[in-house]
């Protein structure tokens, strides 16, 4: 009776630290999540970005981590730097279509946007970098 108790306790012991521990990485996990969540998602520019882009046709060719027929976002956050000179840029290649830097696949000319508000999808765009 004694071992089976000791075998009983033991298990309880192992389950309860083993929950423990995973409850701690979780909750570890999602406070780092959290707070680069937050940091991203307080931003008006990443806000206001995401809503145009969402609102375009913009995410039929891209996605944010994958490459699709367009370059991911994030790639595209990694070649170039967040000044107002690239912005402009690359605002002025959505609105025209681009070619030739990311393969043989053009992207579309948009020229139904307003360069503002294609600056602004820029500006959220850019700030996908990892
Ligand atoms: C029909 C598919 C398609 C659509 C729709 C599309 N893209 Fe693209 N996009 C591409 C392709 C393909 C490339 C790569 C072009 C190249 O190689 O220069 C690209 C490149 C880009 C680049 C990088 C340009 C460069 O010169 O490095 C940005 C930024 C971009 N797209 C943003 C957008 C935004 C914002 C929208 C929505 C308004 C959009 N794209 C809609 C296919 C598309």
């Amino acid at each position: 009776m004694k071992k089976v108790l000791f075998i009983l306790s033991t298990a309880v012991i192992v389950i309860a630290c083993g929950g423990g521990s995973t409850e701690a990485g979780k909750e570890a996990a999602g406070a780092t999540a959290a707070t680069t969540g937050n940091a991203l998602s307080d931003n008006p520019d990443y806000q206001k970005g995401l809503a145009l882009v969402a609102g375009s046709d913009c995410l039929t060719c891209h996605k944010v981590s994958e490459k699709n027929i367009g370059p991911a976002y994030k790639d595209v956050a990694a070649k170039y730097e967040n000044t107002e000179a690239n912005v402009k840029m690359l605002a002025a290649r959505v609105i025209k279509g681009g070619s030739g830097n990311w393969g043989a696949i053009p992207m579309t000319p948009h020229p139904q946007l307003k360069q503002e508000d294609v600056e602004q999808m820029i500006k959220y765009i850019l700030l996908l970098k990892n």
